[in-house]
């Protein structure tokens, strides 16, 4: 496995701990932000509903075959079999995730519809044109060829497939200043995250791959209220971060991941970057009885 892709193993298993008892990841087998709309208040709630809010965007129906790169702990892959009857496929580099969501695919009843692949999503070795939906979830932030992973999801399409991705989108108009630059340095070196993109790097790169029907929808408003809650655990512990990890208390991961997270609030906050979702189209003629994007208000 090479360096940035062990990094990313690391971090997972760095931050195992805070994942499951900071984030309640378990409850909804979710390592991402919450979505809050229709008087949702819960976190947990929140987090399931980001699955829901992404299903709807992509146009999700029980004759899609959805590949979710980078796929965690399996709760996307799980609660999409579970509402639609379809099947998917997770994908992931983190072992203990791969076992995480096996487990909790049987204890949901869907282990027939689902399989989890130990995989980098850059170079899965699924066939060619075997999925209707590729779904990336917080997850291509984490490599550095960008153009790798599109490469892929548009090889692993079948023709008018669908290709989603959430994540943080960086400002490009005016650039981030260079004290700007050294706190998203300080956020993705903690969060094992080679670096973000901009609207416009995305399309440019999704063009070039031959996507089209690119939308970009800033759901950000949505996301803040997740974000406002680690807002709240930096307060609580970060302080501490910086000292504890000297001396050891805190191993390295997890000190520089609290860190890394009051960087990333500080960055929202000045407007840095964005919560977004990215949608394109691998061109042809789906199977008319598979799904189409809806247009759902941000
Ligand atoms: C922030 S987590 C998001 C997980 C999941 N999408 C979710 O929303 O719960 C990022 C995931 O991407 C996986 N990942 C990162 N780089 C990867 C790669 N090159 N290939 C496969 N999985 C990768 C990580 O192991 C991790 O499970």
């Amino acid at each position: 496995m090479n360096a940035s892709r062990q990094q990313v193993v690391d971090y997972f298993e760095g931050t195992r701990w805070d994942y499951r008892h900071l984030w309640r990841s378990e409850k909804a087998g979710a390592l991402h932000f919450g979505f809050y709309d229709q008087g949702i208040r819960n976190h947990v709630t929140a987090l399931r509903r980001m699955t829901g809010y992404l299903a709807s965007v992509v146009g999700i129906t029980p004759e899609d075959r959805i590949m979710d790169a980078g796929c965690g702990i399996g709760g996307c892959v799980i609660r999409i079999a579970e509402r639609f009857g379809c099947r998917a496929t997770g994908v992931n580099i983190t072992p203990f995730q791969i076992t995480a969501a096996r487990e909790a695919a049987r204890r949901a009843g869907v282990e027939d519809n689902v399989e989890f692949v130990e995989a980098d999503f850059t170079d899965t070795g699924l066939p060619a044109g075997s999925h209707t939906v590729v779904w990336a979830l917080e997850s291509v932030v984490h490599v550095d060829d960008k153009e790798a992973f599109l490469r892929e999801a548009h090889r692993v399409l079948a023709p008018g497939g669908r290709l989603m991705i959430a994540e943080y989108l960086v400002r490009e108009d005016p650039a981030p200043t260079p004290a700007e630059e050294a706190e998203l340095r300080t956020w993705c070196q903690g969060w094992a995250m080679p670096g973000l993109l901009s609207e416009a790097e995305y399309e440019r790169l999704l063009r070039k791959q031959g996507f089209e029907e690119i939308r970009i929808l800033d759901i950000s408003h949505h996301v803040a209220p997740s974000l406002r809650r680690l807002g709240w655990l930096v307060r609580l512990l970060g302080p501490t971060a910086p000292a504890f990890r000297r001396t050891g208390v805190l191993a390295p991961v997890p000190a520089d991941n609290l860190i890394a997270s009051a960087a990333q609030i500080r960055m929202f906050d000045a407007g840095v970057w964005r919560y977004k979702v990215v949608t394109a189209r691998k061109p042809g003629d789906a199977d008319p009885a598979v799904g189409t994007p809806a247009e759902p208000a941000p």
